[in-house]
């Protein structure tokens, strides 16, 4: 018997995997010494019966080491990062980034692409012409030097275990495991150079988590292994039953997110980057409380300072950002089919349907459409009348657009009566000092 079928019947019985054992599987994997299906079934037995804090934090470690270390202490002042664990419509980061540089700290963040339902930053960036996401290293520490924000893609070399575990997980049935989660969220922030954290950990229809006993069981692993490496995490659970604001597509996105930085947009949006800004601002070397943080990302907001700090970050990496000047695709709209009150909007299906319109992909070498999407013209609590457009979804063939509105009008409820107010952030696990 071979060590790594040793070590998978190991996990299979229930025994906990130690430090050598798990770094023996990672570095396996890295080499191609451990092959896809043993790495799989040992991925299994780890979704089966679930690791361990001391698993997790050791399995991230091995991660971390799977590859290059970024060393951003060159900047001399702590590199802020934001991560969420995955949202429908979620532009948070276009707006907190400029934000938050504007407010005298430093954002800097490594990031992916989208996948499946939900966008992923890069996408959104790339829509603005010209914008560069691959930068090289010594590039990406002087943007942060002289403008204090940059976002880039993750770097190849950058917690290659990764990549490789997770392309496996995606088709495995083996994502769902906390202790995975968690290890691979955070093998990447602490590889990247991250100094300080604030996990946006989305609960609700359109995330990973169902419910927020497990997002905070999730935080609690991420904050753990974030102490292990001395990276203070704040956690900060926020709901994604719908999506975040009234757009949902690359281009469409970056233009609502612009009118949030002018003081704008809708409020959904503006609060949860607000909550964010203030916790990531407690984290900087600014000397401030969250209460304090919040304050100064709303006077930055207020006086135009974030949107001017957007436009030169746009201008550093290349984008030629214009606002409202991008090509219009055909829409096809989705309306209601009989009176009453929007009580709920699936934030899966409108991220499947803006996913099918083009915006996003299918596999991780799909390309997107900037211009596809979808609008929401009623959103949760309002009030329609038969016939009252809901949403458009915008593609550029006729094909895609059918496909997508027929996924987007089963996207709304309606009901007799308007739903209770709902709660947008639903609660927190502070880094400790
Ligand atoms: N996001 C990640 O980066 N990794 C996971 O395993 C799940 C979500």
């Amino acid at each position: 018997m071979d060590f790594v079928n040793d070590v998978i019947a190991w996990k299979r019985d229930g025994r906990e995997l130690d430090a050598a054992r798990l770094r023996a599987f990672v570095d396996g994997v890295v080499d191609g010494s451990v092959p896809s299906y043993q790495a799989s079934a040992l991925l299994m037995a780890m979704v089966l019966r679930g690791l361990s804090d001391g698993e997790t934090v050791e399995l991230a470690r091995a991660m971390v080491e799977s590859g290059k270390m970024l060393d951003l202490r060159v900047v001399h002042r702590p590199v802020l990062d934001k991560h969420s664990s995955g949202g429908v419509g979620d532009k948070v980061t276009l707006v907190l980034a400029p934000l938050v540089a504007a407010c005298g700290a430093v954002f800097g963040k490594m990031s992916g692409r989208g996948l499946g339902h939900t966008g992923g930053t890069l996408d959104k960036l790339e829509s603005i012409p010209g914008f560069r996401v691959q930068l090289p290293q010594g590039e990406f520490v002087r943007q942060l030097e002289r403008i204090g924000v940059a976002v880039v893609s993750q770097s190849e070399r950058v917690v290659p275990a990764d990549r490789i575990l997770y392309a496996l997980r995606d088709v495995t049935g083996t994502v769902e495991c906390d202790g995975l989660i968690a290890a691979s969220i955070m093998a990447k922030k602490v590889a990247s150079g991250t100094s300080a954290l604030v996990l946006d950990i989305t609960v609700g229809r359109g995330a990973f988590m169902s419910d927020l006993d497990r997002a905070r069981d999730l935080g609690r692993l991420c904050r753990l292994i974030g102490a292990a490496y001395e990276r203070p995490t704040t956690c900060i659970f926020t709901s994604m039953e719908s999506p975040l604001g009234r757009t949902v597509g690359n281009r469409l996105e970056v233009e609502e997110a612009w009118q949030v930085l002018g003081g704008e947009g809708p409020e959904d949006v503006r609060e949860v980057t607000l909550t964010l800004a203030g916790a990531l601002l407690a984290l900087s070397d600014l000397g401030v409380d969250e209460a304090e943080g919040r304050r100064l990302a709303e006077a930055a907001l207020a006086d135009g300072r974030a949107a001017e700090h957007f436009e030169r970050w746009c201008f550093v990496q290349g984008g030629r950002w214009k606002p409202g000047e991008f090509h219009r695709l055909a829409a096809h709209e989705a309306r209601a089919g009989r009176a009453g009150y929007v009580t709920a909007v699936d934030a899966k299906a409108v991220g499947q349907a803006a996913q099918i319109a083009g915006a996003g992909r299918q596999r991780i070498d799909d390309t997107v459409d900037p211009a596809a999407g979808v609008w929401l013209e009623r959103v949760v609590g309002d009030g329609v009348e038969a016939g009252d457009l809901l949403a458009a979804v915008f593609a550029r063939d006729a094909a895609r657009r059918a496909a997508a509105s027929q996924v987007l009008e089963g996207a709304f409820t309606i009901g007799e009566a308007p739903p209770p107010p709902g709660q947008l952030v639903l609660g927190r696990l502070e880094a400790e000092a």
